[in-house]
């Protein structure tokens, strides 16, 4: 998704906005520009392609300049190309803009300003912006600006300069923006590792914020113009904790992190038989639950369904965030909507959780990113404690996500005073270790993975709390291999997917122990009759297992609860392996972006 970063102090500006863009990439892109003010008037360089093709561009022409705007963009409407790409500016070239977001009326707003004269030249929506704050700009920026917003609809990250003041202006609709507040200089960014190697200290902007910032000071003002009094919050994350620790990707860097995520989001919360963890209402009076999220917290939410019902015993929905905030969902008081996302910013799920608030259903997020969007919307939350995501496949969260939601399913169980399960309570003290002990595996998932690297399809299969495992599974191949891999539970395979199977086709059982081990067995057999490539997960590598299945990754068995999250590991390992032997760069794989901020 496009990323935002500008500046301005006293430092060189070139290099700043450079660095920060490179922190800014695991969104996604496919271009990107940066706009800077040189003596009372603005150069702007673009490129389509990566940070680094601008930067060689800019290193040639060695501008100097202590204010400026940058931006990556990953196009939504028109194509990647250097026109599109942002900053945007207006006819005179004297206001520059950047934009993360969508104008919704941007037809009818086009043909406003086309009318009156202005030369519109790329196919992008936000170009728009630029025009509409030349249409009112008489001598102050920040009321040009205020008036052209009020005329917007859509979403909008923003960031304004006019040559001739000395001066951004920021505002904010459904797409995040941070304010960096440092020494006699100031950063705005889209997100926290633009500017963290400059400033801890932010403010996070809210929906229909504008922020007039210069180099010594900030104000915050509404779209009425009052002011906002904002505090300053300090960023807890390490530069550290960002970098890739010398994994050659950060997506392998955050499997190998699980351990640590994983102990993250226990910690303090499951304590001496007890879950310790608030929340704002009265949980059992909660008649039904809905759970809602996109991508792979969707999988987390159907794992979710498995620990809450079976703990529980209130009933479950889950459903895509997308389709949850159009179908005129039925949703009462007594409801509570959960919302899972790493990001906190996902723009589906935002409009999920709208809806259903509006709808009077209580509210629950389950979140890493700290202060983001949906973390200030809830009635409650969880945070992961994951620490930052950046590789684009999520990893660490998902197996934080799915011990939340168990967390979340004991405490509710301790709430309707009902008995724990200790054993269950000892495997989740134990998850640590036992996740470390299967991050043990890579050597041999390396190996095996050099034989999947020509493959086309890939099947997944599992049962019960193991089949959204297999969907997991699926998802992190298919993403960043660009392997067709499609995830089904076992017993479907019969209704359709059968036919696909031969010898060409690798299919991933997760067959460890449960009540239903005996049934995947029949499931293999069936594959193995039509000559599919078995790969088994299993606990045992027991004989019947050695004639089925052409490999097998042996897991340590945990209590059925736990087992999806031992059993995506291998799954994530095999994905990162197979791209990375395919050459793909793992953490920016193609049209993908890290946090979805546009339906
Ligand atoms: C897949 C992946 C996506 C996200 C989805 C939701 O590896 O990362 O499918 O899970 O875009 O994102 P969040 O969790 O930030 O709402």
């Amino acid at each position: 998704m496009c990323g935002i970063i500008a500046y301005i102090g006293n430092q060189e500006v070139v290099p700043l906005l450079i660095g920060g863009l490179k922190k800014l990439e695991y969104r996604g892109y496919d271009s990107a520009g940066v706009c800077l003010v040189i003596d009372h008037g603005l150069k702007t360089v673009k490129e389509k392609g990566k940070v680094v093709k601008l930067e060689k561009s800019l290193v040639k022409q060695k501008l100097s300049s202590t204010i400026g705007i940058a931006h990556t963009r990953w196009a939504t409407h028109g194509e990647p190309n250097q026109i599109n790409s942002h900053p945007h500016l207006d006819c005179s070239s004297k206001i520059a803009i950047a934009h993360n977001g969508i104008v919704e009326n941007y037809h009818a707003l086009k043909e406003l300003l086309e009318s009156e004269g202005h030369k519109i030249v790329s196919d992008t929506d936000s170009e728009i912006i630029a025009h509409l704050v030349e249409k009112f700009y008489q001598g102050d920026l920040e009321q040009a600006v205020t008036k052209a917003l009020e005329l917007i609809v859509g979403s909008y990250g923003l960031v304004v300069m006019h040559q001739d003041e000395e001066k951004i202006i920021a505002a904010r609709k459904s797409s995040p923006l941070i304010i960096g507040v440092g020494d006699g200089e100031m950063f705005i960014a889209s997100d926290v590792p633009a500017i963290l190697k400059h400033t801890k200290q932010v403010i996070y902007l809210q929906d229909e914020e504008i922020a007039i910032i210069n180099k010594d000071e900030y104000s915050i003002k509404n779209l009425n113009g009052q002011p906002v009094n904002k505090k300053i919050e300090e960023i807890k994350w390490s530069v550290d904790q960002i970098e890739k620790g010398g994994y050659k990707h950060f997506m392998l860097k955050e499997i190998f992190e699980q351990p640590t995520s994983i102990a993250n989001v226990i910690s303090g919360r499951v304590k001496d038989n007890q879950i310790k963890i608030t929340v704002n209402f009265d949980i059992k009076k909660v008649k039904r639950i809905i759970i809602t999220a996109c991508g792979t917290s969707w999988h987390s939410a159907l794992i979710g369904k498995y620990l809450i019902e079976q703990l529980t015993e209130i009933p479950v929905e889950v459903d895509y965030a997308s389709e949850f905030r159009y179908r005129q969902p039925v949703v009462n008081k007594e409801d509570l909507l959960i919302v899972i996302s790493q990001s906190g910013e996902t723009a589906d799920t935002l409009a999920a959780l709208r809806e259903a608030k509006l709808k009077g259903a209580k509210t629950l997020g389950i979140v890493n990113v700290v202060g983001s969007t949906i973390t200030r919307e809830v009635d409650s939350g969880i945070y992961l404690h994951a620490g930052p995501e950046i590789g684009v496949a999520s990893t660490k969260a998902f197996s934080s996500q799915v011990v939340a939601l168990l967390i979340l399913a004991l405490y509710i169980r301790q709430e309707k005073k009902q008995k724990l399960d200790e054993r269950l309570l000892k495997d989740l003290d134990n998850l640590p270790q036992t996740i470390k002990e299967t991050l043990g595996l890579d050597a041999d998932i390396k190996k095996m993975a050099k034989e999947f690297k020509g493959v086309t399809n890939f099947l997944y299969l599992g049962r019960g709390i193991n089949f959204p495992v297999a969907l997991e599974g699926a998802l992190k191949l298919k993403e960043i291999s660009y392997i067709h891999a499609e995830g089904y539970p076992a017993a479907e395979i019969k209704h359709g997917p059968i036919a696909l199977i031969d010898q060409e086709m690798p299919v991933v059982f997760i067959a460890t122990k449960n009540n239903l081990s005996e049934k995947i067995i029949s499931n293999m057999q069936e594959v193995k009759a039509r000559d599919g490539k078995i790969i088994a997960v299993v606990n045992e590598v027991t004989e019947e297992i050695k004639k089925l299945a052409d490999y097998t990754i042996e897991v340590p068995e945990v209590s059925n609860k736990l087992s999806p999250i031992i059993n995506v590991i291998p799954l994530q390992l095999l994905a990162y392996h197979i791209a990375n032997d395919k050459g793909i760069d793992v953490d920016k794989p193609k049209n993908l972006a890290k946090s979805v901020t546009v339906e």
